[in-house]
């Protein structure tokens, strides 16, 4: 994790050139074919992370996890390229647009953080804005490798969303693309509370994440007429995946959560498959 910072107070940047991370057990992929091939069909359990990870032992064990069937979660260097693309299918294109409403959400701020920022996609659709001084944060160093590669003019931090090692109101906007669900309910509580302390006051909080009507809506004949036969999709899809803490998340009252913290509600959309929020860090707040 990054804890050393420049002379200006921002953290050091994740360095993926120099060294090359190590292999992970789905790396080796000859002698653990089968052990993929049934995390892939049946599901798994915990992560396994290689001695020599950098930041590994401040990974608190929630992370540690295999979400959405992949093989070792987020930690191999050889799945996550391929997790990235799959993703992109498996949600039938509808990804780039998403991050497009999110890098509208935040244009024309001038500092702008993307949390859990995965391969770096988000903060790749606000650079596009114009934006020119932008974050990406995430918890694993195999995805920012593949985004510190892809997207060059962006800063890219190994670091913990409940525990960020920016400076108090660093930043006028923080995105946060498909985090929230991933967190055990108190982690999402402790990154709301990062946000607000990293965000300046009046500064943007635009939030996408699965939406409740995937899973809540049971009638078949209420999904079609919502979403036609992309909602039975995502409706199938929301169940086959493993999603450890999704429930914690659809159980909040979102709205009322982030007005208790200071935020108040500018946008709520909710649709499949996405539920799209965008907050407003209230002034006056300490
Ligand atoms: C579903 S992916 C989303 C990636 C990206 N935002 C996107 O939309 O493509 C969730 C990401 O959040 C990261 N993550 C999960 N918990 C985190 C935490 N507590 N702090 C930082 N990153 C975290 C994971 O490593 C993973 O890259």
């Amino acid at each position: 994790m990054s804890s050393e910072v420049t002379a200006n107070g921002d953290p050091v940047t994740i360095q993926c050139k120099d060294s090359a991370l190590p292999d992970a057990w789905p790396d080796r992929p000859i002698a653990t074919f089968r052990r993929i091939l049934s995390t892939l069909l049946f599901g798994g359990g915990a992560v396994e992370l290689p001695a020599q990870l950098p930041g590994r032992d401040a990974l608190p064990d929630y992370l540690l996890r295999e979400f959405h069937r992949v093989p070792n979660g987020y930690y191999s260097r050889l799945l996550v390229r391929g997790y990235e693309r799959g993703f992109e299918r498996a949600m039938l294109g509808s990804m780039d647009r998403n991050r497009d409403w999110l890098a509208r959400a935040v244009q024309g701020r001038q500092a702008v953080l993307d949390i859990g920022c995965g391969s770096g996609k988000v903060i790749g659709a606000v650079a596009q804005t114009g934006v020119r001084d932008l974050w990406g944060l995430d918890a694993s160093p195999y995805q920012l490798c593949i985004a510190a590669a892809d997207f060059p003019e962006v800063s890219f931090v190994q670091g913990l969303a409940e525990n960020m090692p920016f400076e108090d109101a660093r930043f006028d906007a923080v995105t946060a693309c498909f985090l929230f669900h991933e967190l055990p309910a108190e982690m999402q509580d402790a990154v709301l509370l990062e946000v607000r302390r990293v965000l300046k006051p009046g500064g943007l909080l635009a939030i996408s994440e699965p939406s409740p009507m995937q899973l809540s809506t049971a009638n078949p004949f209420t999904l079609f007429r919502l979403a036609g036969l992309r909602g039975w999709y995502f409706a199938l899809l929301a169940r086959f995946v493993t999603e450890p803490y999704v429930e914690q998340w659809h159980a909040r009252d979102l709205r009322a959560w982030a007005e208790c913290q200071g935020f108040t509600v500018q946008q709520d959309a909710q649709g499949i498959p996405f539920r799209q929020l965008i907050l407003q860090l209230r002034r006056g707040r300490t």
